[in-house]
């Protein structure tokens, strides 16, 4: 899944010199790949879980990788809040975040990233689609099965782009970026 989200990120234009923001970072799949791309001090990472925090670190320090964080790269939050230190984020990325949450929480995390990125800093996040009124849905590839309303959760496109189009944001549907488990991308652009 690392490997996978660098190479679709650089698709779309991240480099190094990019600040980068992780949205439930977890244990650190994607830090692993990601830190030793970008320049010294340019990832952050937040999670609910102070635990999985401390695996991320184990992670890359396994790879000789955790000197590159700068201060506070990985911090808990559990309101999608970054901490206060982290410059200007330019690509901030949710995998299989909100696919275990209502979609609320989409909702939220978009109203605290807002203030936090650049100009026309792009948000990328995922989700599992279903069509409207739909029960449980299983998904291929993966044989995901996913629900309306308990985790891991489905939601219809039309649902998830009116919930990102707000006066912060423009929302646009990416779809298929070859997830192993039918997740599906949807690309926020920060309004300048
Ligand atoms: C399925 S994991 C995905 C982890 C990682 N993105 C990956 O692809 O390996 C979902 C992560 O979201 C985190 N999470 C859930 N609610 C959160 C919240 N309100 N704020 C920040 N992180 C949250 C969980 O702790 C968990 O690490």
């Amino acid at each position: 899944m690392g490997d996978l989200q660098l190479s679709f990120l650089r698709a779309r234009g991240l480099m190094p010199s990019h600040t980068l923001l992780d949205v439930g970072c977890g244990a650190g799949r994607f830090a692993v790949r990601v830190v030793p791309y970008l320049d010294v001090g340019r990832y952050f990472g937040i999670d609910l879980s102070p635990t999985l925090l401390d695996s991320a670190r184990d992670e890359l320090r396994a790879i000789g990788q955790l000197e590159r964080l700068g201060a506070h790269a990985l911090t808990t939050t559990a309101d999608f809040t970054p901490h206060p230190d982290t410059p200007p984020i330019d690509i901030a990325i949710a995998q299989s975040v909100f696919t275990h949450l209502p979609l609320d929480a989409f909702g939220r995390c978009l109203a605290a990233l807002a203030p936090r990125m650049s100009p026309g800093g792009r948000f990328f996040a995922t989700f599992f689609v279903a069509p409207e009124g739909a029960g449980a849905t299983r998904h291929e590839p993966g044989g995901a099965v996913t629900y309306p309303d308990a985790d891991p959760f489905h939601f219809t496109v039309d649902a998830i782009l009116e919930q990102g189009r707000t006066s912060q944001w423009s929302p646009e549907w990416i779809g298929g970026w070859n997830h192993p488990r039918d997740q599906q991308m949807c690309m926020l652009t920060a309004r300048a």
